[in-house]
């Protein structure tokens, strides 16, 4: 069989069917190859989405158990149903992955079920269940994602020493539970299993849980996260993992002073980061180049070298995020088109789904120091805004980084309740070149936590009116 296209996509996750979608709106010939089986990546099925529902419900368990009865609400026997989660988590995967099938039928995206193989620069093979078949096409978008890293000599086996695939449908609580990295997955799955009964310890090689972050933002974070029942062995890097079958014995060494020591868990969750995933595209074959991290190169228009096979997302450089994807996926679909697509990286916002949520977007203050730009620091504390207040949930603050000439906002940092929506606004209050006098004029719904972002506005030039 042998058809021939505009663009196929190799690659069915945000940035692949984002850019399918958005290329067919433009008129071009478009198909999207998959080979999970559904359509979404990594996200959909086993990242971002699942992860949420694990968060949303694992939140309200634990509000249930810890804090209802001190606010008035008396429930008696509150018990946990794993399996039952577990089947409503699969089921909000399940309407979404079917969801994106549904906008390729409606935008006329024809959805290529198997492998991609790149067989030439115009020409891709699929392979689906020992079938191939050969499609004609002008361009070619890489967009197959990334996988879990492990560390050197470590077998991830997703029985008790697993990713976060395996962390996403455990079918019972571990009693124990290590997690190697202390970044965005290794906190988010690690509250979720917290609070629903799992002894949390953290192995980070750093002296600080989620590096790239404000130091300040990540200091605080990790307070918090103390507070909560985690445990944290910083400065540590792991050397080895051992499973019996029951259990799983951990050796690590502490950076500074260099001895070794054993740590026993149920299960040991690697969150060490993500590595492109590119195997078997072929793309040696055609002359692909790839940076020492295995990173498809591109230049600015997402061209490969060669000129009409792009890359986009986690198998390129930058942020490992859905959304940086996505915002990829629109522009090299518009380029395509003849249009000028283009991606601000200056202005990615990054969530953590924890509770509280940390979200942030621009600089951080140590991005500032380094780059020797001068700036002022406006903030201000959820523990003097009304409706955190009201909610219980006064924790954290938000900080506001404008340029001390210009006040234009160059990095917004929060830890706090809804922040992860709450960025929003500062994305794109940054996208208009907005100075902190701009948002602090700007008038805020009473009683919001936005009002936090008015008032840390407001504290850049020292005037806040509640602190
Ligand atoms: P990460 O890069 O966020 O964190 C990995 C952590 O592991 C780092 O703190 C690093 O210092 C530490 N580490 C590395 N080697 C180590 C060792 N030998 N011993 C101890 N610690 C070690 O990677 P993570 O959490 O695996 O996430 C992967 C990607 O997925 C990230 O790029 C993230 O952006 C993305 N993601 C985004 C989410 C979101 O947007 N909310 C949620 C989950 C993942």
């Amino acid at each position: 069989m042998s058809d021939k296209f505009d663009v196929i996509i190799i690659g069915g996750g945000p940035g692949g069917y984002v850019c399918a979608i958005r290329a067919a709106q433009l008129g071009l010939k478009t198909a999207c190859v998959e080979s999970r089986g559904t359509l979404g990546g990594t996200c959909l099925n086993v990242g971002c989405i699942p992860s949420k529902s694990l968060l949303n419900l694992s939140e309200n368990y634990h509000k249930a158990k810890k804090n209802f009865f001190d606010q008035g609400i008396e429930v008696s026997n509150i018990k946990l149903n794993i399996e039952k989660m577990m089947k409503n988590k699969n089921k909000s995967v399940q309407i979404l992955t079917k969801g994106v099938e549904f906008l390729f039928k409606k935008n006329k995206v024809t959805y290529l079920k198997g492998k991609g193989v790149l067989f030439s620069t115009t020409n891709v093979i699929v392979y689906d269940n020992g079938k191939k078949n050969s499609y004609e096409t002008k361009n070619i978008v890489i967009a197959t994602g990334s996988s879990p890293l492990s560390l050197p000599g470590i077998d991830i086996n997703e029985k008790n020493i697993i990713s976060s695939t395996a962390a996403l449908s455990l079918n019972s609580v571990p009693k124990s539970l290590v997690i190697i990295g202390g970044g965005y997955i290794g906190l988010e799955m690690g509250s979720v299993w917290k609070r629903l009964g799992s002894e949390v310890t953290v192995i980070e090689n750093l002296p600080f849980i989620t590096p790239g972050m404000d130091r300040e933002i990540s200091n605080e974070f990790q307070k918090i996260l103390i507070k909560q029942g985690f445990k944290f062995l910083l400065n540590s890097k792991v050397l080895s993992i051992s499973d019996s079958g029951s259990q799983v014995t951990i050796e690590y060494q502490d950076n500074e002073k260099g001895d070794k020591r054993k740590i026993q868990a149920d299960k040991a969750l690697i969150a060490v980061g993500r590595k492109p995933y590119t195997e078997g595209l072929n793309l040696n074959k055609i002359g692909i180049v790839k940076d020492e991290k295995g990173r498809i190169k591109v230049n600015k228009k997402f061209q490969t070298k060669e000129k009409n096979i792009y890359a986009i997302g986690d198998v390129i450089d930058g942020p490992m995020l859905a959304h940086k994807a996505e915002e990829e996926g629109i522009a090299v679909a518009e380029l395509l088109a003849g249009q000028s697509g283009h991606v601000n990286y200056d202005v990615i916002p990054g969530v953590i789904y924890t509770a509280p949520e940390v979200a942030y977007v621009g600089k951080t203050e140590e991005q500032l120091k380094k780059e020797g730009v001068k700036f002022k620091v406006g903030k201000f504390p959820f523990l003097a805004n009304s409706r955190a207040k009201v909610n219980n949930e006064t924790e954290g603050f938000v900080k506001i980084l404008a340029d001390s000439s210009s006040d234009r906002v160059l990095g917004v940092h929060i830890i706090g309740p809804h922040c992860g929506d709450m960025i929003a606004e500062m994305a794109l209050a940054m996208e208009f070149g907005a100075s902190a006098e701009d948002i602090a004029r700007t008038c805020h719904a009473h009683p919001t936590h936005t009002e936090a972002i008015k008032e840390a506005a407001l504290a850049v030039d020292k005037r806040p009116i509640h602190f």
